[in-house]
């Protein structure tokens, strides 16, 4: 059960990553999507390091057939390391991919039947507790994270939470939309929200951009969730009964996000990352001045 003021801490985060990835194929055949990278580190990374940054201790994936790479990504590689100590490398650069005996779970979405499905397959090991979602195709970049962000927003008011962003009103069909209450600073009151709405019936601009802090009781809600928009069960749906029973908010995340579910979004975040490194952006800008002329 939620405590009165829905600020226990929160420790689990779920990631649905059972998708197909058809967009990316043939690239994604026989990888999962979540595995390409973005320069050096696979998608995915990005998002269990914005994870860990914001204190969550118990990693989630909610994961399908095809999809064992990612947790082989995130389990000791004990030929490789053996192989690298022998001749004298540092593992440092395998740092980030170590998650503590135990707390790295996995759960099977057999059937897709939409991202709501897919976290509620997640129940039985998210339990009682507040929990955080991660959907790694949307790249936050920034410092600190979203989720550290967000966390700090929940730490103060409590409840459910959803980040946020603007985008032009056409591309509003594509997302989950928020109806927006009172704003201060980055906070976002959420007075209603609903999925994919045509650009004309949407209640604002502002989207749901893929990061989630929900309290336990969406579990319920899910189990008897029918189908929305696109013919699945959708996660919106679900959060728009929350509204008035408990807490909801939206923070605007401040920092830069990219959508990496398209090939362009992937393209922009390996650039601007690119340019943004330490050890190579200079040698990367060079490089695109000289292509673009
Ligand atoms: C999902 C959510 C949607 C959210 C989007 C963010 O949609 O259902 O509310 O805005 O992710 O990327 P999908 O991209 O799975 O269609």
């Amino acid at each position: 059960m939620s405590e009165p003021n829905f600020r226990k801490p929160v420790r689990k985060a779920v990631f649905p990553v059972a998708g197909l990835g058809t967009r990316f194929l043939p690239a994604t055949k026989a990888i999962p999507k979540e595995l390409l990278p973005v320069v050096d580190r696979p998608l995915i990374q990005y998002a269990v390091d914005e994870a860990r940054e914001a204190g969550i201790e118990e990693f989630v994936f909610v994961t399908g057939r095809g999809k064992t790479a990612i947790v082989e990504h995130f389990d000791t590689a004990y030929e490789l390391e053996a192989t690298m100590t022998g001749r004298g490398k540092s593992l440092d650069v395998l740092d980030p991919t170590r998650i503590e005996p135990g707390n790295l779970v996995t759960v099977r979405q057999q059937v897709p039947l939409g991202l709501g499905h897919a976290v509620w397959c997640a129940r039985a090991v998210v339990g009682n507790e507040p929990f955080a979602i991660f959907l790694p195709d949307e790249l936050m970049y920034g410092s600190p994270g979203c989720m550290a962000q967000m966390i700090e927003a929940y730490n103060e008011v409590g409840g459910n939470f959803v980040s946020v962003l603007e985008v032009p009103m056409e591309e509003v069909s594509s997302y989950g939309v928020i109806a927006p209450g009172e704003s201060k600073g980055s906070l976002t009151e959420v007075k209603g929200l609903v999925e994919k709405p045509k650009a004309a019936e949407a209640p604002s601009n502002k989207i749901v951009s893929g990061r989630y802090i929900l309290q336990p009781e969406i579990m319920d809600l899910l189990a008897s969730q029918g189908k929305g928009a696109g013919g699945e069960i959708q996660l919106t749906d679900s959060m728009a009964k929350l509204i008035g029973q408990q807490p909801f908010h939206a923070v605007t995340f401040n920092g830069r996000r990219f959508d990496c579910g398209s090939k362009v979004g992937f393209v922009e975040a390996t650039l601007a990352i690119a340019l943004d490194r330490d050890d190579m952006g200079g040698e990367v800008r060079e490089m695109a001045k000289k292509m673009l002329g």
